[in-house]
């Protein structure tokens, strides 16, 4: 008989390789992914799982769809008569067609007041590149940013990231309070403490405000949604300073919540796109207006801001194909009706919890909070021996959220539920 090595041998393996920091491991039910189809992931033993994280939100299409198969195919073959699609554009010297194309979808698809594109690879460069870009346009040097953001843990992206976890052992990079380069603000605070930090850094002795950057939906510290009449004076605050506003929808945009941006509701000057944008390739992108972006040189030569896989040509024509799928009628609507069934289904198990139990979310972005540090951690322990995968969330694990693929069904949203209802009273 074949001696299947175990998610536990892998996971020793990988205790003697990798640095202590970079995954985290379970003290039950590990698992060491191997393949994945659909919605559907297999660990080292071939035992089959939910997958309703979906690569942290990126898999918009879940696991190897069709369409990125035929992309991988039309690379995997050729010869010198017939050469395949280029996969290394040299980006900011040669452009590649298919980040011109990318390009020119995503404007498309976008509010006609975005007319610049700087494509990136990871979320974290998206929102460094939008920062970057206030801090030109502005000559500013401190950001408002909201409690519980999380924009990247890259060295520029940590200063408007607030929880100090990310931060600790780095505080001299972000001052000693670990919070001092922005200014922080609860998400739908008091407009007038907006203004009253707008004002204080106009002064002559203050440090110039730069921008403003915000997720629209939060994330990471567990779905918490900006409220609408809030957005709306936050957007009047910006413009009557000449602030840009960046909304960071790397996880909330892009069809994960059933609109490509909020931007089309909400004048943000700069969005940043990743995660949903590639289907699983890594790329991101930073929209702006022509006022806001113009304040980047033309190249002369040298590109100020760069990466070495900056529109990568595979991950630009994947999320080609991602913008002519989430663009077709009726898409956003689907997101929107499954988000609202999952959504029900939720309430109705939260309802059985034995403690009050809420649910936030929108489209396919949802998630559950248990309401005390730990629970959703705890939750998702037992939700993984169910077969099912989450991501614990929130400031202190106290939710899990959910990011499935756009294409699940109601099928694997019915699933979902009847694990928590399994679960629920044990959390
Ligand atoms: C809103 C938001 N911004 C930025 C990032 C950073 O993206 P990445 O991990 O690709 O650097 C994330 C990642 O979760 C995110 O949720």
């Amino acid at each position: 008989m074949k001696n299947t090595p175990s998610n536990e041998s892998w996971l020793a393996r990988l205790k003697k390789s990798e640095v202590s920091d970079a995954t985290y491991i379970p003290a039950t039910h590990p698992i060491v992914m191997e393949k994945a189809y659909g919605d559907f992931i297999y660990d080292v033993t071939g035992k089959q799982y939910l997958d309703f994280c979906g690569g942290f939100g990126a898999l918009s299409f879940g696991h190897a769809p069709e369409f990125v198969q035929t992309l991988f195919e039309a690379y995997s073959v050729g010869n010198h008569k017939n050469p395949p699609p280029i996969l290394h554009g040299l980006g900011d010297l040669y452009p590649s067609t298919a980040k011109i194309l990318l390009e020119e979808l995503l404007l498309r698809a976008l509010p006609p007041r975005f007319s610049r594109v700087s494509l990136a690879v990871t979320g974290a460069q998206a929102a460094e590149t939008a920062l970057k870009t206030a801090l030109l346009y502005t000559g500013g040097s401190v950001f408002l940013a909201f409690k519980g953001a999380y924009h990247g843990v890259d060295f520029g992206a940590l200063r408007v990231t607030e929880s100090s976890f990310f931060k600790q052992g780095f505080e001299s990079w972000c001052s000693s309070s670990g919070t001092g380069l922005s200014h922080w603000l609860p998400l739908n605070c008091n407009i007038d403490d907006i203004k009253e930090i707008i004002w204080a850094s106009q002064q002559k002795t203050a440090r110039k405000l730069a921008g403003i950057i915000i997720e629209p939906v939060q994330g990471r510290a567990g779905i918490h949604i900006a409220q609408p009449a809030w957005l709306h004076n936050l957007v009047s605050l910006a413009k009557e300073n000449d602030l840009p506003l960046i909304f960071d929808e790397i996880y909330c945009g892009m069809g994960r919540t059933g609109r490509i941006t909020y931007a089309d509701e909400f004048e943000a000057d700069i969005v940043c796109f990743g995660k949903a944008l590639g289907a699983g390739m890594p790329i991101s992108a930073v929209v702006g207006t022509e006022k806001v972006m113009a304040a980047w040189p033309p190249n002369t030569g040298e590109a100020r801001h760069t990466g070495t896989f900056f529109g990568h040509p595979l991950s630009a024509s994947c999320a080609v194909n991602v913008l002519k799928r989430i663009s077709q009628p009726n898409f956003m609507e689907h997101i929107l009706t499954l988000g609202n069934n999952f959504h029900a289904g939720l309430v109705a198990v939260a309802k059985k919890a034995p403690h009050s139990v809420t649910v936030r979310g929108k489209g396919l972005m949802q998630g559950i909070d248990f309401g005390s540090s730990g629970k959703g951690a705890t939750a998702m322990d037992k939700l993984r021996e169910k077969a099912v995968i989450g991501l614990a969330a929130g400031e202190t694990g106290e939710c899990i959220m959910f990011t499935p693929s756009f294409t699940t069904t109601q099928k694997h949203v019915e699933l979902v539920i009847k694990a928590l209802e399994e679960i629920i009273a044990q959390v």
